[in-house]
């Protein structure tokens, strides 16, 4: 089926969250990490993207400072959509991801029996974004733009959409191979195509092989982020991914996330989230000791990281502890067992207040990763 003219599709992929994390690159130029990792896909902090493909105009791709067009009745979201701030280096990543992708796909869909079709070099291209954090989150959204941008240039390019469609929902490998694509983008985007938990290993095979459902006996759970500070990163991730390896604790690096990554495994299939906490408390401090001890030391944390620390130090103790991991910043995350959400909300809002500053804390939830939303025709 030839595809008609202006059409748009619309999708959104959730961000993130690594329990061991991915934190140094074994070659930049791709996004290889220099060890597994292992996250669980989140659902309401996602980013939505849009293509809009006319046949007239100035030729090319363009992001457009606009939300995505007839998103704004779409509900689910952990707030309002809102249009990044991008600067133009920003955009110009955007873009460049979009022209990857598309360059990239007509290797990628034979296998999965689809066909690339010819994008008309006179052709233009809008690119639309938006990230449901709230924009004094501090939460870094690459995770999910790049895996949005990924699923929406892709599905742009394939000549039978609905094809694309079953593909997507279908096969587990097509997902992951899109994943692998993400990846170059943004490392961590390739955990965001699939869920709950996502284990991302080496890539040299493929991201395929190994972005995969465990068997998650796992009870329901809840995800909280405390956002103790909405300043801007002083140090980027991919400076992070530079600096820990002069870290003296990155000697015997690797060797600990692989054996943590397989004790997490072990302890996802068993469903003990005690086991989970350990792991991931201990993979965090780990990660932010990287950035604190490296040749020139950084550090993500504000005061208020430390006064939630101290406070979930105490709760690890408890009988069903809460799992407890930060990112490349200041924030807490905190997954909890969804019987527990509401008790876990009011001690989680409580910490908030002692730290203050307007401190805030976000809710959400695991999901099975990025979706399609929508494809019309103008
Ligand atoms: O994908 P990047 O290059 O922004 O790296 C981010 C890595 C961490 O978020 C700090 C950890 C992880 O595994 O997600």
């Amino acid at each position: 089926m030839v595809i008609m003219a202006d059409p748009i599709f619309t999708v959104r992929a959730p961000s993130n969250i690594a329990l061991v994390k991915y934190m140094g690159k074994r070659d930049a130029s791709s996004n290889l990490p220099e060890n597994p990792s292992l996250s669980m896909t989140l659902d309401g902090l996602c980013s939505l993207a849009q293509i809009e493909c006319r046949s007239s105009g100035d030729a090319g791709i363009r992001w457009v400072p606009e939300l995505p067009l007839g998103t704004s009745s779409l509900s689910g979201f952990s707030a309002a959509p809102q249009v990044p701030d991008l600067s133009e280096a920003g955009a110009a990543k955007v873009t460049r991801h979009v022209s990857r992708v598309q360059k990239a796909v007509s290797e990628i869909f034979p296998a999965f029996g689809l066909v690339a079709r010819d994008v008309p070099a006179s052709q233009s291209w809008f690119v639309r974004t938006a990230n449901t954090f709230p924009p004094a989150s501090g939460i870094a959204s690459s995770a999910s733009s790049f895996a949005a941008l990924t699923l929406v240039t892709a599905w742009a390019c394939a000549e039978d959409p609905v094809d694309f469609e079953k593909r997507w929902k279908d096969s587990g490998d097509f997902r992951a191979a899109l994943a692998q694509l993400s990846r170059l983008g943004s490392g961590s985007s390739c955990r965001s195509m699939d869920g709950p938990f996502v284990k991302w290993q080496d890539a040299d095979v493929s991201v395929a092989k190994s972005a995969f459902h465990l068997p998650v006996p796992v009870p329901a759970l809840a995800h909280f982020v405390l956002v103790v500070s909405s300043r801007a990163k002083a140090v980027s991730s991919s400076d992070a991914h530079v600096q820990v390896k002069t870290s003296p604790l990155w000697n015997g690096r690797v060797e600990r996330a692989c054996a943590r990554v397989q004790e997490l495994e072990r302890a996802l299939a068993a469903g003990d989230l005690t086991a989970i906490a350990k792991i991931a408390w201990s993979e965090s401090w780990e990660m932010h000791s990287l950035f604190h001890t490296c040749a020139e030391p950084f550090s993500y944390w504000q005061p208020g990281t430390m006064v939630a620390l101290q406070e979930l130090s105490v709760a690890l103790r408890e009988s069903s502890p809460p799992v407890v991991t930060l990112d490349a910043g200041p924030n807490v995350h905190v997954i909890v067992e969804a019987s527990k959400s509401a008790e876990w909300e009011t001690r989680l809002n409580r910490i908030a207040t002692a730290i203050g500053g307007g401190a805030f804390l976000l809710k959400d939830r695991p999901s099975q990763g990025a979706t399609l939303i929508s494809r019309e025709v103008l």
